[in-house]
C-alpha cells in the first residue's frame, strides 16, 4: 500500500508506539505485525535473532508493501537496526532505550564519592540490558549516574497477558517491588522495552514516586520527519498481523492467573496473545483485516 506504515514487535509492545504514530498519522493505514513465532525476542540467541528479524522484515515489506518501517522493538533495534537498514530500501526507524532522556534531566554536578552518584533505573529485557548498543547509550549520556539495570521477561509476558484483560498486579508487584525498594533513590525509571508502557497505568499507581520514561513520542516524532507518504492520505484503519506461534508448553488458558513471576520465563511457556493486539486495534479505528501472515514462520 503507497501511503502506509508497517510497525513491528514480537508481541503487542509495538502498540504502545503504534498508539503515539497514530496520534501524529491520523489518517495514515497502519499495518501492525507480531512475531508470535518467536516471541519472547529477550532470551532468544542474538545471531539467530538477527537474521529472523531482517529475513521477517524484508519478507513483510515486500508483501504489505508499506513506505516506512518502524521496528517498535528495543530488543530487535539494538540487535538489527543497522542490519535492516543496510537491507531494505524504506526509511527504518528503531526504538532504544530513553537513557539520555532520563539522564539529561539530572545535573551533571561533580561527584567525588562515585557511590554516591544519582541513580536511575533501566528496565528492559535481559537481551536489551546487556546490549553493546546499551553500554554505549549509558557511557556516553549518561557517565555521571549510576544505571541500576533490571533484564525481565517475565514483565513483558505480564504486559501481554495484561493486555487480554488478566489481573497481573500481584506478579507486578513481585517482580518489581523488591527492586524498586532496593534503590530507594532510584526515581527515574527507563521503560526500555516497549510492552512496558502499556502497563504505565498500573505502574503510576503502584509506584507514584518514580517517573516512567518511555521514547514512544520521540519515535513518532522521527516517524513524522522521515515518512516519505502523504499524511493525508488513508482512512485511519489498521490491520493487524502475526507469524503463527508455536503453541506453549505451559500455555495459560482464560481462566487461569498469569505464570507465576518466580519461575523465569523460558520460550517454551511464553506466550503472545494477538487476540489482546486486535481489541486494542478496534479501540484506536477501524481493522480491515487480522489474520496470519503468509510468510514461513522460520526455524
Ligand atoms: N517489546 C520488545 C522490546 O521492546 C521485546 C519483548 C520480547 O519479545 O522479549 O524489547
Amino acid at each position: 500500500m503507497k501511503h502506509s506504515i508497517l510497525i513491528f514487535d514480537s508481541g503487542v509492545g509495538g502498540l504502545s508506539i503504534l498508539s503515539e504514530i497514530r496520534q501524529r498519522f491520523p489518517r495514515t493505514h497502519l499495518h501492525y505485525l507480531m512475531d508470535c513465532a518467536w516471541f519472547p525476542y529477550g532470551i532468544r540467541d542474538d545471531d539467530a535473532l538477527q537474521q529472523r528479524i531482517v529475513d521477517l522484515c524484508r519478507d513483510s515489506v515486500d508483501e504489505l508493501q508499506p513506505v516506512l518501517l518502524v521496528l517498535a522493538c528495543n530488543t530487535a533495534s539494538t540487535l538489527a537496526l543497522e542490519a535492516l537498514r543496510a537491507t531494505l530500501k524504506i526509511p527504518v526507524v528503531g526504538v532504544v532505550p530513553a537513557i539520555k532522556v532520563a539522564a539529561d534531566q539530572i545535573p551533571r554536578t561533580r561527584i567525588e564519592d562515585a557511590a554516591a552518584a544519582p541513580e536511575i533505573g533501566l528496565l528492559a529485557t535481559p537481551a536489551t540490558v546487556n546490549r553493546p548498543y546499551t553500554e554505549r547509550l549509558i557511557r556516553d549520556f549518561a557517565p555521571h549516574c549510576i544505571v541500576n539495570r533490571l533484564g525481565s521477561s517475565d514483565l513483558v509476558q505480564l504486559s501481554e497477558d495484561w493486555m487480554s484483560g488478566r489481573d497481573i498486579r500481584p506478579q507486578l508487584q513481585a517482580v518489581l517491588g523488591g527492586w524498586l525498594t532496593g534503590h530507594p533513590a532510584m526515581t527515574q525509571v527507563v521503560l526500555g522495552c516497549t510492552h512496558f508502557p502499556l502497563l504505565r497505568p498500573l505502574l503510576e499507581a503502584l509506584w507514584p514516586q518514580v517517573q516512567w520514561i518511555d521514547s514512544g513520542q520521540a519515535v513518532a516524532a522521527q516517524s513524522s520527519r522521515v515518512y516519505p507518504g502523504d499524511p493525508s492520505a488513508g482512512d485511519g484503519s489498521a490491520s493487524l498481523w502475526w507469524t503463527p506461534p508455536v503453541t506453549p508448553v505451559n500455555a495459560h488458558s482464560d481462566t487461569q492467573p498469569a505464570a507465576s513471576p518466580l519461575r523465569a520465563t523460558t520460550a517454551h511457556d511464553a506466550q503472545c496473545h494477538w487476540q489482546g493486539a486486535e481489541a486494542y486495534l478496534r479501540r484506536l479505528g477501524p481493522v480491515h483485516s487480522a489474520r496470519a501472515l503468509s510468510i514461513p514462520p522460520g526455524p
